[in-house]
């Protein structure tokens, strides 16, 4: 519905970025429930393969268009306690990636992007619950600091513009340096 209502407004879907994700508390591997995974699995993996898919079809039908989907750095590096959250960013990657090279002769890019830690209503809710020590990670962080949420929508309008019409395929990390460590 929101592809159609795109394009009905503007006459094409020219970019698309697939951000909605969750994240649970931590666990240990052997105590995660299956309705837990399939929760987290169903929002980030599978609502990024339901997004694209839909985008793909319209994109495919006008030759054109570029998609950033949201990763994490939890894409490129395990987590102690977040086993699932963990493998589902590192799916997103591998569908991304595995779309760009099918769509790059249809016109369209598709690339991921992988977060550090942003100060967002969701790592609010981790720092109140004690499941994160936000001043620490600030200072191990070779910019010294978390992340503003507009510094991850540059990243993303920058990959889905003309500025970056060569690149397709990639996990852009936008971490203040945390998985160059
Ligand atoms: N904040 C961080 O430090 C950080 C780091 C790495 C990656 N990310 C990723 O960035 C993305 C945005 O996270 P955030 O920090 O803004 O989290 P947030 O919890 O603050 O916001 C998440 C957003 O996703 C939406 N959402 C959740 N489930 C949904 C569903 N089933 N259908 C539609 N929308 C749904 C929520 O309404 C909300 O707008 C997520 O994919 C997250 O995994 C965040």
């Amino acid at each position: 519905m929101a592809v159609q209502q795109t394009v009905d407004a503007f006459g094409s879907l020219d970019m698309a970025f697939n951000n909605a994700g969750i994240m649970l508390a931590p666990i240990d591997s052997a105590d995660e429930t299956e309705e837990a995974f399939d929760k987290i699995v169903g929002v980030n993996l599978k609502g990024v393969w339901a997004s694209m898919k839909h985008q793909l079809k319209q994109m495919r039908k006008q030759g054109s268009g570029a998609i950033v989907n949201c990763s994490s750095l939890g894409g490129l590096v395990g987590g102690d306690g977040r086993t699932t959250y963990h493998a589902t960013k590192h799916g997103v990657i591998g569908a991304t990636k595995s779309v760009a090279l099918q769509y790059g002769r249809h016109g369209v890019r598709c690339n991921a992007v992988c977060p550090g830690t942003i100060q967002t209503p969701m790592v609010e809710r981790m720092t109140a619950a004690g499941e994160l020590d936000a001043e620490a990670l600030a200072a191990s962080l070779a910019l010294g600091r978390l992340g503003r949420p507009e510094e991850i929508a540059a990243a993303v309008l920058w990959l889905c513009s003309d500025a970056a019409s060569f690149v397709t395929g990639v996990a852009l990390p936008v971490d203040a340096g945390h998985t160059a460590q």
